[in-house]
């Protein structure tokens, strides 16, 4: 990832709401300016194996993204990954962390869409059953251990397409880029145009309500 400091800054301020136990963006290269990556998040295990394995967090904080004290306006980037659906009052943290982001900074937001099938099976299925799907298809031998996740899902409204989109524009967000993918179906390996059938039907049967074309979503998004 590129970030250009419009500010001539030195410093490149982010938040990584819900930051879990890895950096999952890659590489971050900053012209001229020094990343200073603030790190929350409910799982203080999950937080430990950061801060041990990974060192790349200049503050680490256990707290809930729902009650944690932010600072206003303090930050150039907030990049939450895979935590809303997993809070219950994801809209409120939301407004939480465009309060903590200054005036034209960024929110990187990557969501589940509640309102695609994977979206719809994963809050209708047993949470064994998303532990099994972890272990087993997606290879994760650490699933279900304290720290590893996946961890319960709530899936509140706002937690999809539709749900982001309405969210900026009432609160006056600009939308900079959207992007979609059904990864998650390559795991299947030769299952997987059959999986893939079997979601399609899946949302032609919903007339319209859920989408098979994918599963994940990211956001880029502005603060006005
Ligand atoms: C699926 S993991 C994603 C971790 C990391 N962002 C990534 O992309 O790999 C979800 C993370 O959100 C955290 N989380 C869930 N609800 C939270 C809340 N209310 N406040 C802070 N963190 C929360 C969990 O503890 C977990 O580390």
């Amino acid at each position: 990832m590129r970030v250009r400091d419009e500010r001539g800054a030195t410093e490149l301020r982010i938040l990584e709401a819900g930051c879990g136990r890895q950096w999952t963006l890659g590489t971050v290269e900053v012209e001229g300016v020094t990343p200073h990556i603030t790190g929350i998040d409910a799982d203080g295990r999950s937080l430990r194996m950061r801060i041990d394995e990974r060192a790349d967090l200049h503050e680490a904080i256990v707290g809930d993204l729902r009650t944690v004290e932010l600072p206003e306006a303090a930050y150039d980037v907030v990049f939450c990954s895979w935590v809303l659906e997993h809070v219950s009052g994801a809209e409120q943290v939301l407004d939480r962390l465009f309060a903590a982001l200054r005036p034209g900074g960024t929110l990187l937001l990557r969501i589940p869409d509640r309102d695609s099938v994977y979206g719809f099976l994963t809050r209708i299925a047993p949470f064994g059953l998303h532990v099994a799907y972890k272990r087993h298809v997606r290879g994760r031998v650490n699933a279900g251990r304290p720290g590893f996740g996946p961890f319960p899902t709530v899936y509140d409204r706002v937690v999809s397409y539709r749900g982001v989109l309405d969210y900026c524009a009432r609160n006056e967000v600009e939308v900079l880029q959207t992007l979609s993918c059904n990864h998650h179906l390559r795991y299947f390996g030769r299952m997987s145009p059959i999986v893939d059938a079997g979601l399609r039907t899946v949302a032609a049967a919903s007339l319209g309500r859920l989408t098979a074309r994918h599963n994940n979503l990211a956001f880029v998004l502005r603060k006005s």
